[in-house]
């Protein structure tokens, strides 16, 4: 069949090995291309086979899952891996996507969860793939997908995630917002780090903070002619690309508001989507960035200081002449039980809530102490669905419409395997 997903099963225990097999032979779209019992043997059989899905375990003697994967992504590049890992070894998920998984699954999973991971994995590359051999001139009759310019350049949408109060959430939601809108909108997402002082999304994203930042970009736009913004972006292995702040907080003087105009035009410019993670207090800069943004994402907590300072923000935003929809109000930690109702909220700020996000302590910040995204590492969990509606309601709808079956939304797992 030619839709068929070819899968090569790494594992070093042969019960696992025939187990997943058997497993997947009941999938009418998955076919079990092969089974290799050590990493090497993986590599060889990958270069003959070419799968387009490897499933590859973390713990085997001779050559480690994340070692072949490296090396993996670099011979069959073509070939997503999917690393099964169990519980105890989450530090290994960072590494693991740093060595260029796509996914991984923590033992034990359901079988549905197997099977949606696969399928999404492929989907996901497979719509790469197609965006790569379109770039630079893009399709505009794809759903979703920003307008192309004259000179065949995108002209996409920056979305600016904002708060009048520190500390409720602005960082972790555009990490993930743009970490969804990348993956399962398969849009071409950049995310630039605006708070200039004391950036975060480097730490979230466990990135090196020796890399390019926007303090060396805006010097160069500003002297005119750069050809290329692609030695200033970092592509992370999450599937987005990123425009760190400074280095140091003494270098965001560097960064001035006709700096920071130019940089949003030269990103949008190359992105379907350009999320900004901005700073909690009025400056001229994030005053630019909240100018260009086409949608503000303005997060408010259930706490009576960050009410306080929305009703005040909406005032200023309202005499900057933004329009009502251009604003909108995300309760973050929305479940929390503070004492206050969102209708207390909505009734305090004259304005409905557009968006809520659960609160989830344990994915959230057992994701930030490890550097990856919670919505790779934990998709299944309320807060990612909280965010994958955020960004279908920023983004719109994948740019390509393949018949995928959403296999993920099925809540209730029905049969649980574990298999170590
Ligand atoms: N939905 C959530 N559930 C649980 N914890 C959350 C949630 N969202 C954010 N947090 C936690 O709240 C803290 C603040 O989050 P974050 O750093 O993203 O906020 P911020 O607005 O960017 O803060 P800052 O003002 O420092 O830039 C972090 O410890 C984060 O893990
Ligand atoms: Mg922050």
């Amino acid at each position: 069949m030619a839709d068929q997903i070819r899968v090569l099963i790494v594992d070093d225990i042969p019960e696992t090995r025939d187990h997943l097999t058997k497993l997947l032979g009941f999938e009418s779209d998955i076919e079990v291309v092969g089974s290799a019992a050590s990493g090497s043997e993986a590599l060889t059989m990958a270069g003959k086979m070419l799968p387009d899905v490897v499933l590859m375990d973390i713990n085997m003697p001779d050559m480690d899952g994340i070692a072949a994967t490296e090396k993996l992504s670099a011979e069959v590049p073509a070939a997503a891996v999917v690393m099964m890992s169990v519980q105890g070894e989450a530090d290994y998920l960072r590494r693991s996507m740093l060595a260029g998984a796509r996914e991984f699954l923590v033992k034990p999973f359901s079988s549905d969860e197997l099977t949606a991971s696969i399928r999404q994995v492929y989907t996901r590359e497979r719509d790469k793939q197609t965006r790569m051999s379109a770039m630079p001139v893009a399709s505009g009759t794809a759903g979703g997908q920003s307008p192309v310019t004259e000179d065949g350049t995108h002209d996409g949408q920056i979305v600016a995630i904002f708060s009048p109060k520190g500390g409720v959430g602005r960082t972790t939601v555009a990490v993930n917002l743009a970490v969804a809108a990348a993956t399962e909108l398969g849009k071409s997402v950049v995310l630039m780090d605006g708070s200039f002082q004391f950036g975060d999304v480097g730490v979230l994203l466990n990135l090196n903070p020796k890399n390019k930042s926007i303090a060396d970009l805006v010097p160069e736009l500003e002297a005119g002619e750069l050809e290329s913004i692609d030695t200033f972006v970092i592509n992370h292995s999450a599937g987005i690309r990123v425009l760190l702040a400074p280095p140091s907080p003494e270098m965001a003087e560097l960064i001035t508001p006709s700096g920071v105009k130019k940089v949003l035009e030269a990103l949008r410019k190359n992105h379907d989507l350009v999320v900004v993670d901005c700073t909690s207090w009025f400056n001229e800069t994030t005053l630019a960035i909240l100018d260009a943004a086409d949608t503000v994402l303005t997060m408010l907590s259930l706490e009576i200081t960050s009410i306080k300072n929305m009703r005040l923000f909406l005032e200023v935003a309202d005499q900057l002449g933004y329009e009502q929809n251009k604003i909108k109000l995300v309760l973050n930690r929305a479940d929390s039980s503070l004492g206050i109702r969102v209708a207390d909220v909505e009734s305090s700020i004259g304005r409905k809530v557009d968006h809520t996000i659960v609160s989830d302590g344990r994915s959230v910040v057992y994701a930030l102490n490890r550097g990856v995204p919670f919505f790779l590492s934990n998709r299944e969990a309320q807060v990612s669905q909280d965010i994958l509606r955020l960004a279908q309601s920023v983004a719109g709808e994948r740019v390509t419409s393949g018949a995928r079956e959403d296999t993920r939304k099925t809540a209730q797992k029905k049969s649980l395997f574990s298999f170590r």
